[in-house]
Protein backbone atom coordinates (compact mmCIF):
# COMPACT_ATOMS: atom_id res chain seq x y z
CA UNK A 1 0.00 0.00 0.00
CA UNK A 2 1.44 3.28 -0.94
CA UNK A 3 2.19 5.99 1.54
CA UNK A 4 -1.05 8.26 0.18
CA UNK A 5 -3.62 4.98 0.53
CA UNK A 6 -2.35 4.69 3.86
CA UNK A 7 -2.74 8.31 4.85
CA UNK A 8 -6.49 8.34 3.32
CA UNK A 9 -7.33 5.27 5.04
CA UNK A 10 -6.23 6.08 7.97
CA UNK A 11 -8.17 9.62 8.02
CA UNK A 12 -11.20 7.90 6.38
CA UNK A 13 -11.02 6.11 9.94
CA UNK A 14 -10.61 8.82 11.94
CA UNK A 15 -13.35 10.72 10.61
CA UNK A 16 -15.78 7.58 11.03
CA UNK A 17 -14.84 7.73 15.42
CA UNK A 18 -15.15 11.50 14.99
CA UNK A 19 -17.85 11.76 12.49
CA UNK A 20 -19.57 14.94 13.43
CA UNK A 21 -21.03 17.06 10.17
CA UNK A 22 -22.80 20.51 9.95
CA UNK A 23 -25.67 18.93 10.91
CA UNK A 24 -24.44 17.35 13.86
CA UNK A 25 -23.09 20.66 15.20
CA UNK A 26 -26.39 23.05 13.66
CA UNK A 27 -28.21 20.70 15.96
CA UNK A 28 -25.86 20.82 18.76
CA UNK A 29 -26.33 24.66 18.71
CA UNK A 30 -29.76 24.78 18.34
CA UNK A 31 -30.18 22.54 21.23
CA UNK A 32 -27.51 24.63 23.67
CA UNK A 33 -28.59 28.24 22.80
CA UNK A 34 -32.73 26.96 22.49
CA UNK A 35 -34.32 29.24 25.61
CA UNK A 36 -31.00 30.29 26.51
CA UNK A 37 -30.85 33.60 28.38
CA UNK A 38 -27.44 35.15 28.47
CA UNK A 39 -28.17 37.89 31.19
CA UNK A 40 -28.57 34.75 33.81
CA UNK A 41 -25.61 33.71 35.92
CA UNK A 42 -24.28 30.03 34.81
CA UNK A 43 -25.18 28.82 38.42
CA UNK A 44 -27.88 26.41 39.19
CA UNK A 45 -28.12 27.44 42.29
CA UNK A 46 -28.28 31.29 41.84
CA UNK A 47 -27.78 31.67 45.66
CA UNK A 48 -24.72 30.36 45.04
CA UNK A 49 -21.40 32.69 42.98
CA UNK A 50 -20.17 31.66 40.01
CA UNK A 51 -16.30 30.94 39.85
CA UNK A 52 -14.31 32.13 37.29
CA UNK A 53 -10.35 31.43 37.23
CA UNK A 54 -8.08 33.47 35.79
CA UNK A 55 -4.82 33.66 33.60
CA UNK A 56 -3.29 36.39 32.21
CA UNK A 57 -0.80 36.46 29.02
CA UNK A 58 1.29 39.62 28.42
CA UNK A 59 1.79 40.53 24.89
CA UNK A 60 3.79 43.84 24.75
CA UNK A 61 4.22 47.24 26.23
CA UNK A 62 2.84 49.50 24.20
CA UNK A 63 3.82 52.77 25.76
CA UNK A 64 4.10 54.10 29.31
CA UNK A 65 3.30 58.27 29.48
CA UNK A 66 4.93 59.97 32.30
CA UNK A 67 2.99 63.01 31.49
CA UNK A 68 -0.24 61.32 31.14
CA UNK A 69 0.40 58.77 33.78
CA UNK A 70 -1.28 55.97 31.66
CA UNK A 71 0.31 52.63 30.81
CA UNK A 72 -1.12 50.73 27.84
CA UNK A 73 -0.31 47.19 27.61
CA UNK A 74 -1.50 44.18 24.82
CA UNK A 75 -2.35 40.87 27.06
CA UNK A 76 -4.44 38.55 26.90
CA UNK A 77 -7.41 37.22 29.85
CA UNK A 78 -8.02 33.48 30.00
CA UNK A 79 -10.99 33.04 31.44
CA UNK A 80 -12.21 29.68 32.95
CA UNK A 81 -15.91 29.13 34.33
CA UNK A 82 -18.77 25.88 34.52
CA UNK A 83 -21.50 26.53 32.47
CA UNK A 84 -24.04 24.05 33.63
CA UNK A 85 -26.36 24.84 30.41
CA UNK A 86 -23.43 23.84 28.03
CA UNK A 87 -24.48 20.10 28.79
CA UNK A 88 -24.53 17.24 25.98
CA UNK A 89 -23.46 13.85 25.42
CA UNK A 90 -20.66 13.75 22.90
CA UNK A 91 -22.15 10.26 21.96
CA UNK A 92 -25.34 11.95 20.82
CA UNK A 93 -23.85 14.61 18.48
CA UNK A 94 -20.90 11.99 16.77
CA UNK A 95 -18.07 12.54 19.33
CA UNK A 96 -18.50 16.63 19.39
CA UNK A 97 -16.62 16.73 22.25
CA UNK A 98 -16.27 20.84 22.19
CA UNK A 99 -17.62 23.24 20.09
CA UNK A 100 -17.20 27.39 19.79
CA UNK A 101 -20.27 29.61 20.35
CA UNK A 102 -19.98 33.52 19.15
CA UNK A 103 -19.60 35.21 22.63
CA UNK A 104 -22.58 37.63 21.46
CA UNK A 105 -24.57 35.08 22.20
CA UNK A 106 -23.81 33.40 25.51
CA UNK A 107 -22.99 34.98 29.62
CA UNK A 108 -19.72 35.37 29.81
CA UNK A 109 -17.85 37.74 32.90
CA UNK A 110 -17.75 41.76 31.63
CA UNK A 111 -14.41 42.43 32.61
CA UNK A 112 -13.55 46.33 32.75
CA UNK A 113 -10.41 47.84 33.41
CA UNK A 114 -11.17 49.89 37.21
CA UNK A 115 -9.30 52.90 36.37
CA UNK A 116 -9.60 53.30 32.61
CA UNK A 117 -8.37 56.50 30.52
CA UNK A 118 -11.02 57.17 27.63
CA UNK A 119 -14.09 55.08 27.59
CA UNK A 120 -15.15 52.48 30.13
CA UNK A 121 -15.47 48.90 27.56
CA UNK A 122 -15.29 45.31 28.54
CA UNK A 123 -12.25 43.73 27.99
CA UNK A 124 -12.78 42.01 23.99
CA UNK A 125 -15.95 44.04 24.24
CA UNK A 126 -15.21 45.57 20.60
CA UNK A 127 -14.48 42.04 18.68
CA UNK A 128 -17.47 41.04 18.47
CA UNK A 129 -16.21 37.41 16.61
CA UNK A 130 -14.32 36.44 19.76
CA UNK A 131 -16.05 33.12 20.43
CA UNK A 132 -16.60 31.08 23.75
CA UNK A 133 -15.07 27.36 23.22
CA UNK A 134 -17.70 24.99 25.57
CA UNK A 135 -16.65 21.04 26.77
CA UNK A 136 -19.18 18.82 26.57
CA UNK A 137 -19.07 19.01 30.51
CA UNK A 138 -20.06 22.41 30.40
CA UNK A 139 -16.24 23.42 31.38
CA UNK A 140 -16.23 26.99 29.06
CA UNK A 141 -12.56 29.18 28.30
CA UNK A 142 -12.89 32.82 27.05
CA UNK A 143 -9.74 34.40 26.09
CA UNK A 144 -10.21 37.89 24.78
CA UNK A 145 -7.03 40.45 23.50
CA UNK A 146 -7.37 43.47 23.72
CA UNK A 147 -5.30 46.95 24.50
CA UNK A 148 -5.61 47.55 27.68
CA UNK A 149 -5.26 51.12 29.27
CA UNK A 150 -4.98 52.36 32.74
CA UNK A 151 -3.96 55.05 34.71
CA UNK A 152 -0.54 55.05 37.03
CA UNK A 153 1.06 56.93 39.20
CA UNK A 154 4.37 57.55 37.42
CA UNK A 155 7.14 58.81 39.69
CA UNK A 156 10.35 60.36 37.99
CA UNK A 157 12.21 61.28 40.24
CA UNK A 158 14.90 58.59 39.63
CA UNK A 159 14.75 59.55 35.39
CA UNK A 160 16.51 58.25 33.77
CA UNK A 161 17.32 55.20 36.55
CA UNK A 162 13.25 55.17 37.58
CA UNK A 163 11.28 52.06 38.37
CA UNK A 164 7.70 51.83 37.85
CA UNK A 165 4.79 49.61 39.56
CA UNK A 166 1.71 49.93 37.76
CA UNK A 167 -1.27 47.53 38.91
CA UNK A 168 -4.30 47.14 36.29
CA UNK A 169 -7.33 45.92 37.84
CA UNK A 170 -10.13 44.19 36.52
CA UNK A 171 -13.30 44.13 37.90
CA UNK A 172 -16.50 42.61 36.61
CA UNK A 173 -18.72 45.46 35.77
CA UNK A 174 -21.66 44.95 37.97
CA UNK A 175 -21.36 41.76 39.96
CA UNK A 176 -21.00 41.58 43.69
CA UNK A 177 -18.77 38.97 46.06
CA UNK A 178 -21.83 36.86 46.40
CA UNK A 179 -22.75 36.78 42.32
CA UNK A 180 -18.75 36.21 41.03
CA UNK A 181 -15.53 35.17 43.01
CA UNK A 182 -12.70 35.52 40.83
CA UNK A 183 -9.41 32.93 41.45
CA UNK A 184 -5.76 33.52 40.52
CA UNK A 185 -4.97 29.92 38.85
CA UNK A 186 -0.88 31.22 38.20
CA UNK A 187 0.68 33.66 40.14
CA UNK A 188 3.14 34.64 37.40
CA UNK A 189 2.08 36.49 34.09
CA UNK A 190 2.85 34.33 31.37
CA UNK A 191 5.08 35.86 28.58
CA UNK A 192 5.15 33.14 26.06
CA UNK A 193 3.75 35.77 23.66
CA UNK A 194 5.91 38.65 25.00
CA UNK A 195 7.91 40.80 22.63
CA UNK A 196 10.47 43.12 25.45
CA UNK A 197 10.07 46.36 24.70
CA UNK A 198 12.70 49.07 23.67
CA UNK A 199 12.69 51.37 26.83
CA UNK A 200 11.18 49.80 29.48
CA UNK A 201 12.25 46.05 30.98
CA UNK A 202 9.88 44.12 32.39
CA UNK A 203 10.82 43.09 35.93
CA UNK A 204 7.91 41.47 37.70
CA UNK A 205 5.06 40.46 36.43
CA UNK A 206 2.08 38.86 38.89
CA UNK A 207 -1.27 39.17 39.68
CA UNK A 208 -3.68 38.72 42.54
CA UNK A 209 -7.30 39.26 43.26
CA UNK A 210 -8.62 41.76 45.38
CA UNK A 211 -11.68 42.63 46.63
CA UNK A 212 -12.85 46.43 46.36
CA UNK A 213 -14.79 48.20 49.00
CA UNK A 214 -15.69 44.65 50.71
CA UNK A 215 -17.77 43.74 48.33
CA UNK A 216 -16.29 43.94 44.40
CA UNK A 217 -14.19 41.22 43.58
CA UNK A 218 -10.94 42.32 41.70
CA UNK A 219 -8.07 40.92 39.52
CA UNK A 220 -5.28 42.78 39.77
CA UNK A 221 -2.10 42.40 37.39
CA UNK A 222 1.00 43.96 38.36
CA UNK A 223 3.81 45.05 36.55
CA UNK A 224 7.42 46.36 38.02
CA UNK A 225 9.19 48.16 34.93
CA UNK A 226 12.57 49.43 34.92
CA UNK A 227 13.75 52.48 32.54
CA UNK A 228 16.59 51.46 29.98
CA UNK A 229 18.69 54.78 30.72
CA UNK A 230 21.13 54.35 27.70
CA UNK A 231 19.56 56.75 25.28
CA UNK A 232 19.18 59.49 27.94
CA UNK A 233 22.74 59.30 29.25
CA UNK A 234 24.38 58.37 25.38
CA UNK A 235 22.07 61.51 23.89
CA UNK A 236 21.48 63.76 26.91
CA UNK A 237 23.65 63.18 29.82
CA UNK A 238 27.23 63.01 27.85
CA UNK A 239 26.69 65.69 25.68
CA UNK A 240 25.90 68.08 28.00
CA UNK A 241 28.77 66.74 29.99
CA UNK A 242 30.84 67.85 26.95
CA UNK A 243 29.82 70.78 26.55
CA UNK A 244 30.53 71.83 30.08
CA UNK A 245 33.84 71.14 29.65
CA UNK A 246 34.18 73.00 26.57
CA UNK A 247 32.77 75.78 28.60
CA UNK A 248 35.90 75.54 31.14
CA UNK A 249 38.25 75.43 28.50
CA UNK A 250 37.55 79.38 28.33
CA UNK A 251 39.80 79.90 31.24
CA UNK A 252 42.21 78.01 29.08
CA UNK A 253 42.20 80.40 25.73
CA UNK A 254 44.74 83.47 26.64
CA UNK A 255 43.19 86.75 26.99
CA UNK A 256 44.94 88.43 24.10
CA UNK A 257 43.52 86.26 21.70
CA UNK A 258 40.46 88.29 22.27
CA UNK A 259 37.82 85.36 21.68
CA UNK A 260 36.96 84.45 25.20
CA UNK A 261 33.41 86.21 25.31
CA UNK A 262 32.47 84.49 21.34
CA UNK A 263 33.42 81.45 22.69
CA UNK A 264 31.95 81.52 26.03
CA UNK A 265 28.77 82.84 24.36
CA UNK A 266 28.71 80.32 21.93
CA UNK A 267 28.93 77.20 23.91
CA UNK A 268 26.03 79.39 26.34
CA UNK A 269 23.96 79.59 23.20
CA UNK A 270 25.22 75.82 22.39
CA UNK A 271 23.63 74.76 25.79
CA UNK A 272 20.55 76.80 25.77
CA UNK A 273 19.64 75.43 22.48
CA UNK A 274 20.63 71.54 23.40
CA UNK A 275 18.56 72.13 26.09
CA UNK A 276 15.67 72.95 24.12
CA UNK A 277 15.95 69.92 22.60
CA UNK A 278 16.21 67.77 25.33
CA UNK A 279 12.93 68.95 26.58
CA UNK A 280 11.40 66.71 24.38
CA UNK A 281 12.49 63.69 25.66
CA UNK A 282 12.38 64.97 29.46
CA UNK A 283 9.50 64.00 31.56
CA UNK A 284 7.43 67.07 31.41
CA UNK A 285 5.67 66.96 35.21
CA UNK A 286 6.49 68.94 38.05
CA UNK A 287 4.74 66.57 40.48
CA UNK A 288 7.28 65.32 41.66
CA UNK A 289 10.08 67.02 39.49
CA UNK A 290 12.39 64.94 37.79
CA UNK A 291 15.94 65.52 39.57
CA UNK A 292 17.22 65.47 35.90
CA UNK A 293 16.03 68.73 35.53
CA UNK A 294 17.97 70.30 38.54
CA UNK A 295 21.00 68.39 37.21
CA UNK A 296 20.64 69.97 33.19
CA UNK A 297 19.61 73.65 35.21
CA UNK A 298 22.85 73.43 37.11
CA UNK A 299 24.80 72.94 33.82
CA UNK A 300 22.94 75.92 32.32
CA UNK A 301 23.67 77.69 35.66
CA UNK A 302 27.49 77.07 35.63
CA UNK A 303 27.59 78.32 31.44
CA UNK A 304 25.96 81.70 32.74
CA UNK A 305 28.36 81.81 35.72
CA UNK A 306 31.39 81.36 33.45
CA UNK A 307 29.81 84.44 30.98
CA UNK A 308 30.12 86.56 33.84
CA UNK A 309 33.41 85.93 35.29
CA UNK A 310 34.97 85.93 31.82
CA UNK A 311 33.35 89.83 31.13
CA UNK A 312 34.83 90.61 34.44
CA UNK A 313 37.78 89.18 34.17
CA UNK A 314 38.61 90.54 30.98
CA UNK A 315 37.70 94.40 32.80
CA UNK A 316 40.57 93.49 35.14
CA UNK A 317 43.06 91.88 32.47
CA UNK A 318 42.07 95.62 30.91
CA UNK A 319 42.64 97.32 33.73
CA UNK A 320 45.22 100.79 34.04
CA UNK A 321 48.69 99.83 35.24
CA UNK A 322 48.68 103.01 36.83
CA UNK A 323 46.10 101.82 39.51
CA UNK A 324 47.45 100.06 41.67
CA UNK A 325 46.79 96.48 43.04
CA UNK A 326 45.46 96.51 46.56
CA UNK A 327 47.70 95.10 49.03
CA UNK A 328 45.12 92.10 49.94
CA UNK A 329 44.40 91.03 46.68
CA UNK A 330 48.42 91.02 45.91
CA UNK A 331 48.95 88.78 49.01
CA UNK A 332 46.48 86.72 47.99
CA UNK A 333 47.55 86.25 44.45
CA UNK A 334 50.91 85.74 45.46
CA UNK A 335 49.38 82.64 47.40
CA UNK A 336 47.59 81.58 44.70
CA UNK A 337 50.93 81.52 42.19
CA UNK A 338 53.21 79.93 44.74
CA UNK A 339 55.04 78.85 42.04
CA UNK A 340 55.37 82.07 40.87
CA UNK A 341 56.65 83.81 44.07
CA UNK A 342 59.98 85.74 43.59
CA UNK A 343 62.38 83.16 44.01
CA UNK A 344 63.64 82.30 47.49
CA UNK A 345 67.54 81.43 47.48
CA UNK A 346 68.24 78.82 49.93
CA UNK A 347 71.27 79.74 52.28
CA UNK A 348 73.33 76.29 52.40
CA UNK A 349 74.10 75.72 56.05
CA UNK A 350 78.02 74.32 55.12
CA UNK A 351 79.88 72.92 57.50
CA UNK A 352 83.29 71.15 56.95
CA UNK A 353 83.88 67.91 57.81
CA UNK A 354 87.01 65.99 59.06
CA UNK A 355 88.61 65.71 55.77
CA UNK A 356 88.25 69.30 55.00
CA UNK A 357 85.31 68.76 52.38
CA UNK A 358 82.35 70.99 52.46
CA UNK A 359 79.24 69.22 52.96
CA UNK A 360 75.60 69.68 52.92
CA UNK A 361 73.91 68.63 55.51
CA UNK A 362 70.81 68.73 54.61
CA UNK A 363 68.82 66.23 56.81
CA UNK A 364 68.72 69.03 59.71
CA UNK A 365 65.96 70.68 57.94
CA UNK A 366 66.19 73.48 60.84
CA UNK A 367 69.79 74.58 59.60
CA UNK A 368 68.40 75.36 56.10
CA UNK A 369 67.66 78.91 56.05
CA UNK A 370 65.83 80.59 53.46
CA UNK A 371 65.93 84.32 52.72
CA UNK A 372 64.00 86.59 50.29
CA UNK A 373 65.99 88.61 47.94
CA UNK A 374 65.32 92.23 48.30
CA UNK A 375 63.58 93.30 45.26
CA UNK A 376 60.48 91.46 45.00
CA UNK A 377 58.29 91.26 41.15
CA UNK A 378 55.03 93.64 41.20
CA UNK A 379 51.73 91.89 40.85
CA UNK A 380 50.05 93.29 37.74
CA UNK A 381 46.43 93.48 37.39
CA UNK A 382 47.50 90.90 34.38
CA UNK A 383 48.86 88.42 37.41
CA UNK A 384 44.89 89.12 39.04
CA UNK A 385 43.37 88.13 36.06
CA UNK A 386 45.54 84.93 35.44
CA UNK A 387 44.93 83.91 39.38
CA UNK A 388 41.17 84.36 38.71
CA UNK A 389 41.09 82.44 35.83
CA UNK A 390 42.90 79.73 38.00
CA UNK A 391 40.65 80.03 40.66
CA UNK A 392 37.50 80.09 38.64
CA UNK A 393 38.52 76.94 36.13
CA UNK A 394 39.09 74.96 38.83
CA UNK A 395 36.11 75.68 40.61
CA UNK A 396 33.60 75.13 37.28
CA UNK A 397 35.84 71.74 36.61
CA UNK A 398 34.83 70.55 40.53
CA UNK A 399 31.40 72.16 39.98
CA UNK A 400 30.53 69.69 36.94
CA UNK A 401 32.47 66.78 38.74
CA UNK A 402 30.34 67.13 42.05
CA UNK A 403 27.24 67.61 40.01
CA UNK A 404 27.62 64.95 37.58
CA UNK A 405 28.61 62.80 40.76
CA UNK A 406 25.94 63.94 42.81
CA UNK A 407 23.30 63.63 40.55
CA UNK A 408 24.39 59.77 39.95
CA UNK A 409 25.08 58.96 43.35
CA UNK A 410 21.09 60.40 44.24
CA UNK A 411 19.86 58.59 41.15
CA UNK A 412 21.13 55.16 41.18
CA UNK A 413 20.65 54.86 45.18
CA UNK A 414 17.41 56.36 44.83
CA UNK A 415 17.74 58.79 47.35
CA UNK A 416 17.08 62.03 47.03
CA UNK A 417 16.73 64.79 49.42
CA UNK A 418 13.05 65.94 49.66
CA UNK A 419 11.67 63.62 47.50
CA UNK A 420 8.51 61.71 48.77
CA UNK A 421 8.76 57.92 49.06
C1 LIG B 1 -10.35 26.68 38.76
O1 LIG B 1 -9.16 26.41 39.47
C2 LIG B 1 -9.31 25.43 40.47
C3 LIG B 1 -7.99 25.33 41.21
O2 LIG B 1 -6.91 25.33 40.37
C4 LIG B 1 -9.71 24.10 39.82
O3 LIG B 1 -9.90 23.14 40.84
C5 LIG B 1 -10.98 24.31 39.05
O4 LIG B 1 -11.34 23.12 38.38
C6 LIG B 1 -10.85 25.41 38.06
N1 LIG B 1 -12.12 25.69 37.44
C7 LIG B 1 -12.26 25.79 36.12
C8 LIG B 1 -13.63 26.05 35.64
O5 LIG B 1 -11.33 25.71 35.35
Amino acid sequence: MSRTYFAGFILTVVALVEGQTIDDVTLLHNKLLSGYNKYVRPSTDQFKHVDVNFTFDLVSIRDLDEIMEKLSIVGILWMFWEEPRMNWNPIDYNNTFMTRISMQEVWKPDMVIAHPIGSTKAVGSDHSWYSVRYQYNGMAVWAPSDVMTTTCNIDVTYYPFDKQKCEISFIPWGSVITEMNLHVVQREVSRKYFTENGEWALEKATTTTGLHEGIYPTYIVELELTRRPTFVIVNVILPILFMGLLNVLVFFLPTKSGERVSFAMTVLLAIAVFLTLVGDNMPKTSQPMSTICYFLLTNLVLSSLIMIVTILNLNLYHRDDNLVVPEWLENVVRILKCNRLPRRTKVENLKEDDDGNKKEHLENVDTVKWALPAYTERITWRDVSKAVDMVFGGAAILWLLMTTLAFFIMVSTQRVPGANK
